[in-house]
């Protein structure tokens, strides 16, 4: 297996994903179509999150296990290639979960409970008082996986922010703490996509698999098919002759998204504000051009179905250098903290 190697030359990038299901076309939309972009301008590592999945997922811990040579999959279908980039598995690397541990001690409860991330996936998930702490725990422990692999560039959602922050908080009281005058560790920036967010087929919300409104990246002509074919459009388009709304339309954010001629797509919008340009005829444009840019990642991801053994080859292969830098990196925050080593 050709294995790739970081260089000095170029900034590190970490981005990362909690293996609980299939991706979707919000994931790619949203956030692997730039790390493709990322993978030959940064020294990029991709994590496979399964600790931070078990936050959430304590009682199901067989969805996370089976998912996680999957994500592997849907990123290869994708193009991320491990000649490239490298693959990360969050819970074989324990010099992270070290790193947690000793982190925790830097941050107050208080700060913890103020994340708006963590509050709304809190409501979300019903959690109620029942919150795991391992749960409001996790921005330290995706800080940890920041710290620990060195990333300086983080390319996220809006949604992310919070944890970026966090991680710098930490990195600041690391660097203030008196044993720590030659290895000051460095901060970390967000890298915001220029994407809107993928709306699901039935509008509204983003794209989620729970929303039952998500499209899989492996869906096949048929599915993809019947997901366009549902897509939400403007209620009030009855007649082709009306004037159509643009915002909110579902079937347009797609376009947004998939459509390569801007230009012609601007004259589309223009035709349908107008009023004559029924709904069948744009969803007849979108089902063509997604169909044009998913068949080769569905084709790519059918081939590798039974691929399993070979995602977690490289699951490995990825983990094993990760290790190494952790460890080196755990080693220096621990002397600047003054923490005993035998
Ligand atoms: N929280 C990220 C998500 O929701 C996953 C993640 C875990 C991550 N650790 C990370 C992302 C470190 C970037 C850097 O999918």
């Amino acid at each position: 297996m050709s294995s790739y190697t970081p260089t000095n030359q170029r900034p590190q990038a970490m981005t990362g994903d909690r293996p609980t299901g299939p991706l979707h076309l919000g994931h790619y939309v949203g956030s692997l179509r730039s790390r493709l972009e990322l993978q030959h301008t940064h020294n990029l590592t991709i994590l496979v999150a399964d600790l931070q999945a078990l936050t959430d997922n304590a009682g199901n811990p067989q969805k996370v296990s089976h998912y996680i040579p999957e994500v592997v999959l849907d990123y290869l279908a994708v193009g991320l290639d491990p000649a490239k980039c490298r693959f990360v598995l969050q819970s074989a690397v324990p010099e992270l979960a070290e790193l947690t541990v000793l982190l925790l001690n830097l941050v107050s409860v208080a700060h913890l409970e103020r994340n708006p991330t963590v509050r709304s996936e809190i409501t979300q998930r019903g959690f109620a008082r029942d919150i795991p702490a391992g749960f409001m725990c996790y921005p330290v422990s995706q800080a940890a996986d920041i710290i620990g692999l060195g990333a300086g560039v983080i390319p996220v959602g809006e949604d992310q922010l919070p944890m970026i922050e966090m991680a710098n908080v930490l990195v600041d009281r690391i660097n203030r703490h008196g044993n720590n005058d030659q290895n000051k560790i460095s901060r970390c920036s967000a890298l915001l996509s220029n994407t809107t967010r993928l709306p699901g087929v039935l509008g509204g919300a983003k794209m989620s698999k729970s929303g039952g409104n998500a499209i899989e990246l492996g869906a096949s002509a048929a599915e993809l098919q019947k997901a366009v074919q549902k897509m939400y459009t403007d209620p009030n388009h009855l007649k082709i002759t009306d004037p159509g709304r643009v915002r909110g339309n579902v079937v347009f954010s797609y376009l947004d998204a998939f459509d390569p001629n801007k230009e012609e797509l601007e004259e589309l919008k223009r035709h349908y504000q107008k009023g004559g340009l029924g709904d069948g005829q744009v969803k007849k444009r979108l089902l063509s051009i997604m169909e044009k840019e998913l068949a080769p990642i569905r084709d790519r991801r059918m081939a590798l179905k039974n691929n399993q053994a070979y995602a977690i080859e490289i699951l490995k292969e990825g983990t094993r250098q990760a290790r190494l830098e952790a460890a080196d990196t755990l080693g220096k925050i621990k002397a600047a903290l003054g923490v005993f080593s035998l």
